[in-house]
């Protein structure tokens, strides 16, 4: 695999963590807030992006790439409402996005076909993201306080 792109892949593993992160200061804003199902949705959002760095390291050592593993800034963890959580976190995965449009780019510039192929699974995947966000920050805004409450409840149904 080319350095170039080795190097880019860590720093996107390396980001993947750290929205793992911005998502566990989530999940806790909400325990703290007795909002069990957004708890539960943003703890499974957690180990989402646990999963996506993970497939990423397994696609490096795959290949015989080396992974490195980085630091990063501390997660916001205090927030003044739900909506502000839900769009702090679109906002994050528009950025997710972005970030891996341009290791496509990359890919298609270097003609690494086997991470083209891999990278698909990631474009499909933050369509999938943003959507979700979208959709919550849709509902939230339609809602009430009673409104909230049933959402809260629907949102624990979440599986994996
Ligand atoms: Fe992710």
């Amino acid at each position: 695999m080319d350095k170039k792109m080795i190097d880019a892949i860590n720093t996107q593993l390396n980001f993947e963590i750290e929205s793992a992160h911005v998502y566990l200061a989530m999940q806790n804003y909400f325990a703290n807030k007795s909002l069990k199902g957004f708890e539960h949705w943003f703890q499974i959002q957690f180990r989402e992006e646990l999963m996506h760095a993970q497939k990423f390291m397994d696609y490096m050592n795959d290949r015989g790439a080396r992974v490195e593993i980085r630091g990063f800034e501390n997660p916001k963890n205090e927030f003044e409402s739900i909506l502000e959580v839900l769009k702090t976190s679109l906002n994050h995965e528009k950025e997710v996005t972005r970030r891996i449009n341009e290791l496509v780019k990359l890919a298609n510039e270097l003609k690494d076909y086997a991470s083209l192929s891999f990278l698909n699974w990631y474009l499909d995947e933050q369509v999938e993201e943003e959507a979700n966000f979208s959709e919550l920050i849709d509902k939230v805004e339609m809602l009430g306080g009673v409104g909230i409450f049933m959402l809260d409840k629907e949102l624990a149904g979440r599986s994996e």
